[in-house]
């Protein structure tokens, strides 16, 4: 009877720890990888960023005026520039954003000080001396490497305005334009890779009605042209429409129905989503910092959503367009936390973490899966804003964890997508199921393949065994992004935090392994 009851509270006690314990089904995942099996090409695009005029995103961030005692290039940061150009920005969308449809390109270009100072209205209501305007974003993305994404305004302007701001920016030809930007220091036109027509129209950019825009877009779409001669035939800007924030399709059926019978006058070569990772509703309470792992669980979970967003409006798009002519492009998307506190809370400044890492690379490998449709997308936002690349603050810079994922990432842009084969097991906690593991196969110009391998568990690590047919693997080596805990942070004071270190993996007979170290990034190089 004693011992029959010592053996009952034994059962209770392992029972209450297994239960209270994460459930980890599985401890290994192998992957199959055939190098020669071909998917979509996963478009450098993807790896797009956004500059809003918020905050300190522009001013600060990448401008600091020529006079500044920070060390500038005609008043762009230097720092911030080199560090951006490690990773091979292929894309920045500028001005807006909510205020791209309240800008008036004019009020930017000229000498500065007769610039009109304005209301920021869409950030905060702060003074905006119109400093860096149309030739400092063009020296910027020139300094960087990049081409410009620009959104013009639909909500507040008009198709003269915009077509006009076009024309200043890409008319090769004496026009009395193309002249202003001459006496302004630019003889030469500059390229425009983008054009978003509009933002967010359904809301910030005007609260209009799907028809509405549609009849909106097809006049901005007919009448705001590229001169630039460089860019008639080949290298022509892609005009990209607004399309939907919410899951729901309504917006993309009105769209994509029309497109399908568009004629000569007007046409899109991508539509615009919206959706970031906002944990725990509306407004974003989620602390950038000093969370624990159920917060880490709900984030991932949340972002895991994009796949599903993306899924409804393809299904649409393939309907419309089943040869997909036209992208889908998420202009913006990635976490969108509490603002830090004492911080200006329209600023939406926050800290960036390992979490933001590793939803990164979530968003990122999903992008992949999906890239014969999706071939741009672009993080919020660059510097300063939301989950920022790049912190400062006067003279100082700290790179984040998002910063090191991009950089880890350079190698999958324009690589060809290949399928992996394996079972991502499942990590059950605080009533959230997660896979456990995530993977991103893709083979370079060169030949050579990459591997990406998420680790989602926050405790355990991952023994990854890999069968590489289609190649003859010799070797591997790598970089893993990991730190102490799941809302480790790079600061100005302590930056290397969270930082990539190279990882050891052994290829034997054609087979890889290797352990990824809990709540982790990897990127792996297979070498013939
Ligand atoms: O990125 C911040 C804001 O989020 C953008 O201005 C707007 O387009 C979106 O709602």
């Amino acid at each position: 009877m004693k011992i029959g009851g010592i053996r009952f509270v034994l059962r209770i006690c392992l029972v209450l720890l297994v239960s209270s314990a994460p459930l980890v089904t599985a401890q290994n995942t192998h992957l199959s990888i055939d190098a020669s099996k071909a998917g979509a090409k996963i478009d450098r695009n993807l790896f797009g960023q956004f500059a809003e005029n918020l905050g300190h995103g522009l001013y600060e961030g990448i401008w600091v005026g020529p006079d500044s005692s920070i060390p500038n290039t005609r008043g762009i940061r230097k720092d911030v520039v080199t560090a951006l150009r490690e990773l091979k920005v292929p894309n920045v969308r500028w001005p807006g954003g909510c205020f791209g449809d309240e800008y008036h390109w004019r009020k930017g270009v000229g000498p500065a000080a007769q610039r009109p100072a304005t209301l920021n209205s869409a950030w905060g209501g702060v003074v905006d001396t119109n400093s860096f305007g149309t030739d400092e974003f063009m020296d910027f993305i020139q300094q960087i490497g990049s081409q410009a994404y620009v959104s013009v305004n639909v909500g507040s302007g008009t198709p003269q305005e915009a077509a006009e701001w076009l024309e200043y920016m890409t008319a090769a030809q004496p026009t009395a334009l193309a002249k202003e930007r001459t006496a302004n220091g630019h003889p030469e036109a500059y390229k425009v890779g983008f054009l978003g027509i509009g933002n967010e129209s359904w809301g910030c950019g005007g609260n209009m009605a799907p028809d509405y825009y549609l009849s909106q877009l097809k006049i901005y779409s007919h009448f705001v042209r590229n001169d630039n001669p460089a860019q008639q035939s080949a290298n022509q800007m892609l005009k990209i429409a607004v399309g939907p924030g919410v899951p729901e399709t309504e917006w993309t059926e009105t769209v994509m129905k029309a497109w399908e019978h568009h004629d000569w006058s007007w046409n899109i070569d991508g539509l615009s989503l919206h959706w970031y990772t906002v944990a725990s509703g509306w407004p974003p309470s989620m602390p950038s910092t000093g969370f624990g792992i159920e917060d880490y669980g709900k984030t991932l979970k949340s972002t895991l959503f994009m796949d599903e967003f993306l899924r409804k409006q393809e299904a649409v798009m393939d309907k419309y367009d089943p040869q997909k002519k036209v992208a889908l492009v998420v202009d913006e998307w990635g976490a969108w936390l509490a603002p830090l506190p004492v911080t200006n809370p329209s600023f939406l400044i926050q800290q960036n973490s390992l979490r933001d890492a590793i939803l990164a690379s979530l968003n990122l490998n999903i992008f992949a899966r999906h890239a014969d449709r999706v071939r741009m997308a672009n993080i919020a936002q660059m510097i300063n804003v939301l989950q920022s690349m790049i912190l400062t603050d006067k003279e100082k810079m700290v790179l984040t964890p998002t910063y090191y994922v991009y950089k880890m990432y350079v190698p999958f842009q324009d690589a060809t997508f290949i399928p992996i084969d394996f079972d991502p097991g499942s990590l059950h906690r605080d009533g959230i199921t997660l896979p456990r593991v995530d993977a991103l196969a893709a083979k370079d110009a060169s030949g050579r393949v990459w591997l990406e391998i998420t680790n989602l568990d926050p405790e355990k690590p991952a023994d990854i065994d890999a069968d590489v047919s289609g190649m003859m693997v010799k070797s591997a080596k790598g970089e893993t992004l990991t730190a102490a805990a799941v809302d480790s942070v790079n600061t100005f004071a302590a930056p290397n935090s969270v930082v990539p270190k190279a990882v050891s993996a052994s290829v034997k007979g054609g087979k890889l392994s290797l352990t990824v170290a809990p709540k982790s990034v990897t990127v792996i190089s297979l070498e013939p």
